[in-house]
């Protein structure tokens, strides 16, 4: 119940006023804007009752003939604090028994979030008013999303999904920008551990740039699984403490900076690899510079972690632009140990035949790369795809090294790279499945080859291009036997009312891993010319819905890059045909879905007590 509200300007005569107000946040009486609520004596004692007042949940009570009220929804769960019970000034919340004092909101448990008080006063009317600050609203706001990053934060110390989604459902329901939650998951990420850049920053970096491309009820969703991987792959110890150099009057120049990089990655110093990244930063070199240290460093051994170096590398640029390099200092870390850390595959048997085919080019990329300068050519990308895709890696390297002299665009070749990668992921058999990484591997490489190029450019970086095709000349095997892949005009054999209709079977498709039928209803669905972002966001949403692991996220990104890039539409075809086959075919649970799924129910104010069954 509530009326209009009257200012404490005209606040009646001789109102009276509880003597112990609560004083949680003192405010000026001119501050708040007293509210009726009900008739006093219509309480009992010890009673609470719940009101909703100008946008403000409050719970009042009436305990040894006094007055309070508080906000009425518990800072653990949500539940409605009116439904406790008050014993000697305590209030209990029902749900897990958290206590607060009620005249001041303060939780008796160590760790447990206040409740926001506000002051009551009973007038010459009878009444029970409450006073709430003017633009309480706003005030309330910040509350919650600052409640709500500590949540966040103790959901990820204590690795539970549950209590990560119920702090992102928190913060995006308070208006947390998606951008102030993924910074937060991206700090703790990198400052919680002492691991390199791991699946979880990388996949809250995905989040940030599928955002738009997503359902927007599925972002939730999508932030908690960054935040859980993150949880698991972190300790809740922090990462020791480095400094960048002290400042000196004559600052050390970058060639002099960069060999020492470079040595230090090489001899797999990890720190002292970190005080040099650091130290760039500190004296605010841009990104070209950092990028430009990584990415040598990344190629100066063959496929540094099968690619992953490179690859989360280029998220983690990706990631602080999104953030504007907020928190840097820490974000940039753990891809030091990336680089130090992860197989150098020429020290490994499987590269054992390329080495002595690309050593002799890597004498070479000074030339190559100033003829590729001064050079223009065009590519076909198709026809190089088909090149690349060949037997024998020893004339496609060959042809790569001719291709970049006649001056074609490093791009266009990681471009081919990436159209490639995405028919060997679609050719991948089902029978060979322990080795599904390795596709989506090569896949994600390519497209971030093809990044990297546009802001890093240089004849270092051309080692990267040649290192992709050799490994995706050693994942030929993985097609043998060739997966079917739909044909050209190839359609279910059954009609669908509507494009909903035909999503909804696909969602089918996939609960059940049909693999192949929801292969073929995405080739239908793109001849007959149907809403391809509608698909997208169906094809996440499947994704989502799985406790999914990172490289289903990167194909998915991939795909839908390199489906926007091309005007081709085999090309086209294939990069979604690519995902949906990757994706489909992944066999996992969906415990993520459910954590996400209950905490919205309950910050939409249902009870997980109750069916959702019911007719
Ligand atoms: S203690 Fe209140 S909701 Fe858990």
């Amino acid at each position: 119940m509530s009326i209009a509200p009257r200012t404490s300007q005209e606040t009646p005569a001789g109102s009276i006023h509880i003597e112990d107000l609560p004083t949680m946040e003192i405010m000026e009486e001119t501050d708040l804007v007293y509210h009726q609520l009900c008739p006093a004596d219509t309480f009992e004692d010890g009673e609470g009752k719940p009101f909703h007042v100008d946008g403000t949940h409050l719970a009042a009570f009436k305990f040894e003939d006094k007055f309070y009220a508080v906000d009425n929804r518990c800072p653990h769960m949500g539940y409605p604090m009116s439904e406790g019970s008050v014993r000697d000034g305590v209030l209990i919340c029902h749900w897990h028994h958290w206590e607060f004092d009620l005249k001041s909101g303060a939780c008796f448990l160590a760790f447990g979030d206040d409740l926001k008080a506000f002051p009551v006063t009973v007038r010459d009317d009878g009444y029970l008013y409450v006073g709430l600050a003017r633009g309480e609203r706003a005030a309330a706001k910040r509350r919650v999303i600052e409640r709500g990053k500590r949540a966040l934060e103790r959901g990820l110390k204590d690795r539970s999904s549950f209590f990560i989604a119920k702090a992102v459902t928190a913060l995006a329901d308070a208006g947390a920008k998606p951008q102030e939650i993924i910074q937060q998951g991206l700090h703790y990420g990198a400052h919680k551990s002492s691991d390199g850049w791991s699946s979880g920053v990388a996949i809250l970096t995905l989040a940030a740039n599928l955002w738009d491309e997503v359902d927007p009820k599925d972002h939730n969703l999508f932030l908690v699984h960054g935040l859980v991987q993150i949880s698991r792959r972190t300790t809740g110890s922090s990462r020791p403490y480095r400094a960048p150099f002290p400042q000196t009057k004559e600052e050390h120049d970058l060639t002099t900076l960069k060999r020492w990089f470079r040595y230090f990655v090489d001899k797999r110093d990890g720190g002292a690899a970190e005080r040099i990244l650091l130290t760039l930063n500190d004296r605010g070199y841009g990104k070209s510079v950092l990028a430009d240290f990584v990415f040598t460093a990344a190629t100066d051994f063959y496929f540094t972690g099968d690619g992953h170096a490179l690859d989360f590398a280029n998220k983690m640029f990706e990631a602080l632009d999104y953030v504007e390099w907020d928190g840097a200092h820490e974000i940039l870390r753990p891809i030091v140990i990336d680089l130090i850390s992860r197989t150098r595959h020429e020290e490994t048997s499987r590269w054992a035949d390329s080495v002595p085919v690309l050593e002799p080019i890597f004498t070479r990329l000074d030339d190559i790369w100033k003829e590729n300068q001064a050079n223009e050519a065009e590519l076909d990308i198709s026809a190089f795809t088909q090149t690349l895709l060949g037997d024998d890696f020893v004339p496609i390297v060959a042809e790569i090294e001719e291709k970049l002299r006649a001056g074609v665009d490093p791009t266009d070749i990681c471009r081919a790279m990436t159209y490639a990668s995405a028919i060997r992921t679609a050719r991948f058999h089902l029978k060979n499945e322990g080795d599904w990484h390795d596709v989506a591997n090569i896949y994600s490489y390519a497209h971030a080859l093809y990044c990297v190029f546009q802001y890093a450019p240089s004849a270092d970086l051309l080692r990267g291009i040649f290192h992709g095709a050799v490994f995706l000349n050693y994942l030929r095997w993985l097609n043998m036997p060739a997966a079917r892949i739909p044909r050209p005009g190839q359609r279910l054999d059954e009609t669908f009312e509507s494009v909903d209709k035909m999503l909804d079977r696909f969602q089918e498709f996939a609960d059940f891993q049909k693999v192949y039928e929801a292969e073929i209803l995405v080739n239908q669905y793109l001849e007959d010319g149907h809403d391809v972002d509608a698909l997208k966001r169906a094809l996440a949403h499947i994704l989502l819905r799985e406790d999914a692991e990172l490289h289903m996220f990167q194909v998915l990104e991939v795909a839908f890059r390199h489906y926007a890039l091309t005007d081709d539409t085999e090309e086209k075809r294939m990069h979604l045909l690519a995902a949906t086959r990757y994706i489909t075919a992944q066999k996992l649970m969906k415990n993520i879905l459910w954590s996400t799924e209950n905490a919205e129910r309950l910050a939409r104010g249902e009870l997980l007590s109750e069916r959702d069954d019911d007719d």
